[in-house]
Parts: C-alpha cells; sequence; structure tokens
C-alpha cells in the first residue's frame, strides 16, 4: 500500500456547521453518498458526525429536525496528513475503529478518509463483503465442474461428453446421444434397442394433463403453454424434490419428461389451431415421432434426419443462461419440472432462444437480396440486434451454423438460397459497423431455415429447441442433484450507503 492519503481520500469534504440538525446531515451524507459529515467553524474543523451517530441518535428517539448534530458528533477529532502513507492512515483508522478521518493540511480541511477508501486501494473487502469483482454477466466465470460437455469459443468446437457434438449429429439417431448424456456411453445395438423402447413407451401423456391441455393450449404462446404444462405435468404425477429422491428415481422421471415433452409441444400446436392432438407412435423414432405428432402424416426421410441433427445439435451448449438457472433450481433440491419451469422461462428470451423465428422475420422483412444491405446496414446503426448473429461464447463461426447451413443446403429451395446470400451481407456489414466485436453467424440462423422447410410452424421453433434442449437440462439436474451445494452468489452492494436514519413521514 504506497498510497498517499491524498490520492484516495474523498474531496471536496462534505461539511456543515455544529448547529445544522441531525436531518440535514443525514441530507448530506446521501446526496453526497458518504458515511459521513465534517462539522466546521470556518476552517477548522469542530467535530465529525457519522451514520453511527445518527443510528445512535434514532436509538434514542432523538428528534433529527431539532437535534443539532454538536450533541452527537466526536468532537475535536483525530486528523490525518494528505501526505501520510495510506497504511498508516489504515492503522490508525483501525486501530481506533474509526470509520471516518478528515484530513488536514496546515490546519485547513481538505478531504475525507474512509475504510472504504483505504480498502479500495488494498483491494481486499471486509469478510462480510468479501468476493471477487466477475465480469458482467459472468462471462468467462467457472461456476462448476461438469462431465457433461463444453464449449471452446474460440476454436468453434463443442461436445457432449468426450464426443464432437457435431460429429455425433453426423453419424448418431438422438436416442444414442440422449443415452450418452444420460447414462455416460454411447449404446451398441443391443443397448440402443433397449433404450428406444424404454422411452418410446413413456410418450403418452398421463391423462390428468392430457384432459387440463385443451384449457390451457391458447394461454399465451406455445412455450408459454409448455412452461406451464411441464409444471403441471410434475405437480400431477407428484415429482418430488430431487432432495428427497435417489437417481434411480430421478432418471425415470428425466426420461418420462423428456418423451413426453414434444407430445405435450405437437398436442398444443393441434388444439391451438383447432384440431385434435395425434397420439404419438411408438414404432418411430423421436424426431418422426415429433413430425408426425405435429401434422398427422409422416414426413419424408431428409426431412426427419433434417429436423433430428438440429435437435442432436440443440441438446446441451455448456454453461448457457436456461442451463444454469435449471442447476440453480436444482440446487435448492426443488423438483425436476420446477427446474425445467425455469429453465424454460430463462429459454424464452431473445437473447437465448427466441431467436429463430425473428431470423426468419427478418429474411420476410428483407425479402429481396437486393434490399439486405441497406435493411441491415439501417438496423444496426439504429442499435438493434441482428437476430441468428453474435454469440458470448464463440468469436469464430459457431459449429451449429456451419452444420446447419450444410444441412439446409441438402434440403435446398429459394429460402436456403436467400438466407445464405443475407448471411453473407450481414456478416460483411456487422464486420465493417461493429469491428473487432467477431459477430459471426448462430446456430439460430440456419435453424429457422431448417425447421421452416421442413415444415414446422413458425411459433414452434423455440418450443422444438426447448424439446431437445430439455435432455440437456434433465442431465444438468441428475449432474446436480447427484453431488449438490447449494449454489447461492453474492452481488456487491452499490447503492447509497447504509444505514440511514429512516425518515420520519
Ligand atoms: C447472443 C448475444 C446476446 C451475445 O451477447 P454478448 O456476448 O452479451 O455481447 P454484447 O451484448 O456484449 O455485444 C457486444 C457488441 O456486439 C454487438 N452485437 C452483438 N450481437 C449483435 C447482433 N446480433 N447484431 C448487432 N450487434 C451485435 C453489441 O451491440 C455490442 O456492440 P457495442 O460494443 O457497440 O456495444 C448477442 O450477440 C445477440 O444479441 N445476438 C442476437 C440474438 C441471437 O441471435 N441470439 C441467439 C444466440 S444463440
Amino acid at each position: 500500500m504506497a498510497t498517499a492519503v491524498r490520492h484516495l481520500m474523498s474531496t471536496p469534504p462534505v461539511t456543515c456547521d455544529a448547529d445544522a440538525s441531525l436531518a440535514e446531515a443525514a441530507d448530506l451524507m446521501n446526496s453526497h453518498d458518504m458515511g459521513s459529515v465534517i462539522v466546521t467553524d470556518g476552517p477548522k474543523v469542530t467535530g465529525i458526525v457519522t451514520e453511527r451517530d445518527l443510528l445512535r441518535a434514532a436509538a434514542c428517539h432523538a428528534d433529527p429536525l431539532a437535534e443539532p448534530v454538536h450533541l452527537w458528533m466526536t468532537a475535536n477529532p483525530d486528523a490525518l496528513d494528505p501526505d501520510e502513507d495510506a497504511a498508516a492512515a489504515w492503522a490508525s483508522l483501525t486501530h481506533h475503529h474509526y470509520r471516518h478521518l478528515p484530513v488536514v493540511e496546515d490546519g485547513i480541511l481538505v478531504g475525507v478518509v474512509s475504510i472504504r477508501d483505504l480498502l479500495s486501494v488494498a483491494q481486499i473487502r471486509p469478510a462480510d463483503e468479501a468476493g471477487t469483482d466477475l465480469p458482467r454477466g459472468l462471462e468467462g466465470v467457472v461456476v462448476a465442474e461438469t462431465t457433461v460437455g463444453d464449449v471452446r469459443g474460440h476454436q468453434g468446437f463443442y461436445h457432449y461428453r468426450q464426443y464432437s457434438a457435431v460429429e455425433l449429429a453426423a453419424s448418431r439417431p438422438l436416442e444414442d446421444v440422449w443415452q450418452l448424456l444420460f447414462d455416460g456411453e454411447l449404446p451398441d445395438q443391443r443397448g440402443a434397442n433397449a433404450f428406444a423402447t424404454e422411452v418410446a413407451v413413456l410418450r403418452t401423456l398421463p391423462d390428468r394433463v392430457a384432459s387440463q391441455l385443451p384449457s390451457l393450449a391458447s394461454a399465451g404462446s406455445p412455450l408459454d403453454v409448455l412452461r406451464t404444462s411441464v409444471s403441471l405435468l410434475g405437480a400431477e404425477l407428484e415429482w418430488r424434490p430431487t432432495h428427497d429422491i435417489g437417481q434411480a428415481e430421478l432418471r425415470h422421471q428425466a426420461l418420462q419428461l423428456c418423451s413426453v415433452v414434444p407430445t405435450l409441444l405437437a398436442a398444443t400446436h393441434r388444439l391451438r389451431i383447432g384440431l385434435e392432438p395425434v397420439p404419438p407412435r411408438q414404432d418411430l423414432s423421436y424426431a418422426a415421432n415429433y413430425l408426425w405428432m405435429l401434422s398427422g402424416e409422416e414426413a419424408p426421410t431428409d426431412h426427419v434426419r433434417a429436423i433430428e441433427q438440429y435437435l442432436i445439435l440443440t441438446i446441451d451448449h455448456g454453461f448457457n443462461a436456461s442451463t444454469f438457472a435449471a442447476r440453480v433450481i436444482t440446487s435448492t433440491g426443488a423438483d425436476l419440472a420446477a427446474a425445467i419451469t425455469g429453465a424454460i422461462g430463462a429459454l424464452s428470451g431473445p437473447l437465448h432462444g427466441g431467436a429463430p423465428s425473428r431470423a426468419l422475420d427478418m429474411l420476410d422483412d428483407i425479402a429481396t437480396p437486393g434490399r439486405a444491405d441497406a435493411w441491415l446496414r439501417a438496423a444496426v446503426q439504429n442499435g438493434d440486434r441482428i437476430m441468428g448473429f453474435g454469440h458470448r461464447v464463440y468469436k469464430t463461426d459457431d459449429p451449429r451454423s456451419l452444420f446447419l447451413r450444410g444441412v439446409a443446403r441438402q434440403l435446398g429451395g429459394p429460402l436456403v438460397d436467400f438466407a445464405e446470400r443475407v448471411e453473407r451481407t450481414a456478416v460483411g456489414v456487422l464486420a465493417e459497423l461493429k469491428p473487432g466485436r467477431q459477430l459471426h453467424t448462430n446456430v439460430e440462423f440456419f435453424a429457422g431455415v431448417v425447421m421452416h422447410t421442413c415444415g414446422i410452424p413458425r411459433d414452434m421453433f423455440t418450443p422444438t429447441f426447448a424439446s431437445s434442449r430439455t435432455i440437456g437440462w434433465a442431465t444438468h439436474v441428475m449432474e446436480q442433484a447427484a453431488d449438490n451445494r447449494l449454489i447461492r452468489p453474492a452481488a456487491r452492494y452499490v447503492g447509497r450507503p447504509p444505514p440511514q436514519l429512516v425518515p420520519a413521514r
């Protein structure tokens, strides 16, 4: 601590005269964000009144409007010299249990130093304020250990367990990846068959949920309905707190939840458009069955595979906001439905999962490739976000977007060509108008294009994302519950300094 007091003192000091009322002193502290007022007689320091004095006065029922500060101040306080070393000042304050001291040079008051000023120089905090200054949005902060997977933003790589997620999407069915996450291993053929049978029978909605769905289906967006119906599912199935159940029971609940979410979504969609829900089929894969339940028709194989690959790609993605939300809720010992309901809420925001339909809305609005440059330029200059671009972790191409662009190309069609042209323009406009921010296409841009091309209605884009992400969330819930400690961080209080007198009415 080689800093002199003059470099850390607050100046000019806040002063009042000895006859000022306690209420005036409190006002001064409040308006200057200070914990003390120096009492002066001309240039001479005669006392110091601090928050502590105000508290004592309040405890004695002193009338703050009538009581003068000189009755409550510390008279003739010690003072510091501005050239004194901060370490010596610290010793003086702590030795005498002072929290504030006037700084006097040649008999004239020049500033005031508080313990808080000294601590900020020492870069330490009292034990009850202990903590580290964190980047906004917790960017890059490690908050847990996980074996589920991770994202390497600068390499444009992410993985589930020890495998590249993109390779899994290229080579495996969704059920295999689901099993990898839940049980830690990719299955062989026999294991895959057993798992497929285990989950297919869980697709049917429990009667009490199915019977209530028609009255819920039009309450808000399909994602709102999912949020509510997952909560209902947990209540109807009487899922107990994760705190009170073992891993086997939690795994069974998680399997049922992940199996039933596509059924909930498809039924909701059909009820909203005045159609009867289509019951799930056990002979179809997760993706094929989802498309079947949405439309009542078997989807072409290339559509099934494209949607399956999209679903695999979006199962998990590091400690994103919704996954973190699920783990925080689980850490309280709450039940699985509570954790997933909270995660769905987090996913609903446009900065997280709400972007794919907005990306497609943008393509509609741009309408022709010739309008893209002017449209995008105007949006960025207006301070708007271009949906489907930028990512907290990826500072290079998002591997999901690269893969989905390939999937979209294979599906083909005019929308795909148009989207690629808009993408190229957007990347150029963002590089020019937001230089250095590394804004690349994210998963959402081509997700919308792929889902639209495969016949998924626009208002079902984010719910479809929620469906695969439920597998990831549930995996994290199980991991958190298996080795739990309540997640309870702290925030640095930066409001007006407490305690201050509660003003009379
Ligand atoms: C995903 C996202 C929230 C990440 O945000 P972040 O890491 O917190 O980045 P910031 O909000 O700090 O933005 C950094 C800068 O890049 C700009 N930026 C980020 N994404 C942008 C976008 N899509 N369009 C225009 N500018 C963008 C910000 O305006 C900011 O510029 P500034 O430095 O001039 O203030 C952000 O990129 C975004 O809003 N994207 C659009 C929504 C979207 O596609 N979401 C799906 C994510 S998978």
